[in-house]
């Protein structure tokens, strides 16, 4: 039945991704563009193949978490760059996990990139790139209406449980996940991981070399942005 779904209008187009009505209305489109951008919009760039390396990737780990039990938006993989998933009502906080310090985190608390963080550090940011998206706590979320106690609970659950699994993943790959990010979404009051699980929103270093990975790459202005996305989906995906 799946296979007869057709993209109809276009819903929303992001920096990263755009999301397409099907004829099913509980059910979506989520293309991955080329496009890389960081620092809230503010920096762009893009590479061929991107979209379709973050597409697999995304469909790999939603499948992989579902094996866990992670309840996740993802359906099936469709066309090349596209994927099918449940249309869920986002709740319109990041979610990062950090398990050493890196980016943003450096300069506010000034700790030395890499550093090892004794306990993992779940932090919430409000999505709203022309705040650039500021930190909230818990109480600013049921403040404002974005997530109740219970939910505010199952989220900071499963993003613990989320970083868990796939920080054993990268380390058995020779990867350390330094930090990742992650938005969830709610249908029928449960709520499930949503948006992408891809070198975009996570980071990622060589356990014995340290080099980095995706947009840190392009960040940084190291070079090799394309072939660090090849390499990772190359260590990862099989
Ligand atoms: N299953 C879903 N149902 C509805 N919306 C979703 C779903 N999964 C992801 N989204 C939303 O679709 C959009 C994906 O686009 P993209 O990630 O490119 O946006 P963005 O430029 O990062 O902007 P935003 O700040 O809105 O995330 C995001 O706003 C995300 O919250
Ligand atoms: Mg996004």
């Amino acid at each position: 039945m799946e296979d007869s779904l057709e993209k109809k209008g276009l819903l929303y187009e992001g920096k990263a991704k755009r999301l397409f009505a099907t004829k099913d209305e509980l059910l979506l489109i989520q293309e991955f563009k080329d496009d890389l951008v960081i620092d809230h919009g503010k920096r762009k760039t893009k590479f061929k193949g991107k979209g379709n390396i973050n597409c697999e990737f995304s469909a790999f780990m939603f499948e992989y978490l579902e094996n866990y039990h992670i309840p996740t938006h993802f359906q099936k993989k469709f066309k090349k760059n596209s994927m099918i998933v449940k249309r869920v009502e986002m709740i319109p906080i990041e979610v990062a996990v950090r398990n050493f310090a890196a980016g943003a985190m450096l300069r506010r608390y000034n700790l030395e990139d890499g550093q090892k963080l004794e306990y993992p550090v779940i932090e919430h940011l409000l999505k709203d790139d022309s705040l650039s998206d500021p930190l909230v706590n818990d109480y600013h979320c049921f403040a404002f209406g974005l997530a109740t106690p219970d939910e505010m609970r199952a989220i900071n659950r499963l993003a613990s449980k989320v970083n868990a699994i796939l920080r054993s993943f990268f380390q058995r790959r020779g990867l350390v996940l330094i930090d990742l990010k992650m938005e969830f979404g709610k249908r029928e009051s449960q709520i499930m991981l949503a948006d992408e699980i891809s070198p975009d929103v996570m980071r990622i270093r060589d356990a014995k070399s340290g080099k980095k990975f995706g947009g840190d790459r392009f960040r940084y202005e190291m070079g090799g942005v394309a072939e660090s996305y090849e390499e990772l989906a190359e260590r990862t995906l099989k």
